[in-house]
């Protein structure tokens, strides 16, 4: 894994956005893994402003989301869909149709993520993934727990994971959802390149952990040890134990 330390978490996102926009320039019709989550506010922020400045140019790229809550309209003020738009999607020229999202209201769940794990694969694979990190570990929604799934499933999501989530649900956990939808390890694990973004103290034991730790079910993020193009960006504090 390739480690890249900042001062600030500003910087940390401004050399991610741009780290993004030179993925865009050499290859136009990539296929981008996104996250959600307080941690890529900045580099989204980063990324409109390249955008407005004639510097990053989504027209022909397409993006696949890491997940989504269940039972939650894609226009709810809490789901990650309506995340994506407001960061991301309605400020930039990215083609709608090339927008790929998990849809958590979906009748059959199941089959919602069979449909995406087939799209993903139909779309040649994702190129180039960002990723955030739980403080307990978990990539995408990938709890920590005795197993793993591979590919894209139902979660239950740990009482940890609801608290971190409760302010997109007017600040009260109990009204987080308890089930998400989720990319599976072995569909982040099949992009091409991989960036976990980790800022703050918060994040620092847990990516000692993803980085000197034995690569475990119980922390999900340690399996990225096994990718053979990972980098990670941090800033001071997430970097403290290392
Ligand atoms: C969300 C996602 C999650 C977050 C993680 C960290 O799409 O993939 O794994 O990256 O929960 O969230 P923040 O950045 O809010 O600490």
């Amino acid at each position: 894994m390739h480690i890249h330390i900042f001062d600030t978490p500003a910087d940390a996102a401004t050399a991610l956005a741009r780290r993004v926009a030179d993925a865009l320039a050499q290859r136009p019709a990539i296929v981008l893994g996104l996250p959600t989550g307080r941690t890529p506010v900045a580099m989204y922020a980063e990324l409109r402003r390249l955008h407005a400045a004639g510097e990053a140019d989504f027209s022909r790229a397409e993006t696949f989301n890491l997940d989504e809550f269940a039972g939650v309209e894609p226009s709810h003020p809490g789901s990650f869909r309506e995340y994506m738009e407001t960061h991301l999607f309605r400020a930039v020229n990215l083609q709608r149709n090339r927008i790929h999202f998990l849809d958590g209201a979906a009748a059959d769940l199941d089959a919602e993520c069979r449909r995406y794990e087939n799209e993903i694969e139909a779309s040649g694979g994702i190129d180039l993934q960002v990723l955030g990190i739980g403080a307990n570990g978990h990539i995408g929604f990938n709890e920590p727990g005795d197993t793993l799934i591979a590919v894209t499933h139902r979660v239950t999501l740990a009482d940890t994971t609801r608290r971190d989530n409760a302010a997109l649900f007017g600040g009260d956990p109990a009204r987080v959802p308890r089930e998400a939808l989720s990319m599976g390890m072995g569909t982040i694990l099949k992009a091409g390149a991989l960036i976990l973004v980790a800022m703050g103290e918060r994040k620092a034991k847990c990516i000692e952990r993803t980085i000197n730790g034995p690569i475990t079910t119980q922390l999900p993020a340690s399996f990225l040890q096994l990718h053979r193009c990972a980098d990670l960006y941090l800033d001071r504090e997430a970097a403290r134990l290392l």
